[in-house]
């Protein structure tokens, strides 16, 4: 039987398997080369992974859905450059597990926040946004004030991450009991917000 492009149209079976062939080898040109380019695999110089404050007011930003209103991913246009900073670029992300880029942006991105507002503006506005910004739309999150951290949590955390490679010694490690004995959740997550693409400051 001749092999003719009418054979193809008139069996969908067979369409479909080519559709999944065709698709796949532009997936794999487009997608392959990425993991051998440097600049996409490696950490931006000056690049620490979190410590263990940071890395529990991750969590907690993970935990409170933030993610759900916030992108942490500026794009490389006019618009987005002038008003959040510097555009993101895949070497910042490399201690991020999973990254929080988003696309969903009922407020504004994140990605370049830090140091932008002192940690007293942030104290005030995650307890209760409309006290700085009364047209927010920003849930509150008072809770977090009050809710103690357990320091007992982040050796661990830190110990899988470190077999992923995120470069934490030993010290670091049992340290991190005392950096967060006697903090709250909310200090946590200041440390967190304000370390936010803070690594790269060059405008492009
Ligand atoms: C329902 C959507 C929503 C959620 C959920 C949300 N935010 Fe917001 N956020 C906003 C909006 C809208 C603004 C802009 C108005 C304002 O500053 O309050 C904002 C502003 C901010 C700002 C100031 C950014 C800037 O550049 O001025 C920070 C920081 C922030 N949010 C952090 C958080 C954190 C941390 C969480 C999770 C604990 C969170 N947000 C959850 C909607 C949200």
């Amino acid at each position: 039987m001749k092999f003719t492009h009418e054979l193809l149209e008139k069996n969908v079976g067979l369409m479909m398997v080519f559709i999944v062939l065709v698709i796949s080898v532009g997936g794999i040109v487009e997608i392959v080369p990425l993991y051998f380019q440097r600049n996409m695999t490696e950490a931006v110089a000056g690049l620490k992974p979190y410590t263990a404050l940071q890395l529990t007011g991750r969590d907690i930003y993970i935990r409170e859905g933030c993610y759900n209103c916030h992108s942490q991913m500026i794009r490389p246009f006019r618009a987005e450059t002038e008003r959040y900073g510097p555009y993101s670029v895949a070497g910042e992300f490399v201690y991020d597990r999973p990254f929080q880029w988003g696309s969903k942006r009922t407020g504004p991105d994140l990605h370049r926040v830090g140091g932008r507002y002192s940690d007293e503006w942030h104290r005030a506005h995650l307890l209760n946004p409309r006290d700085l910004v009364p047209d927010s739309n920003m849930p509150a999150y008072p809770w977090l004030e009050t809710a103690r951290l357990d320091p007992a949590t982040a050796p661990p955390r830190m110990r899988v991450l470190r077999k992923l490679g995120h470069p934490y010694s030993s010290k670091e490690i049992l340290q991190s009991l005392e950096q967060l004995k006697d903090k709250t959740e909310l200090d946590a997550l200041i440390a967190y917000l304000q370390i936010l693409g803070t690594t790269v400051n060059e405008v492009r």
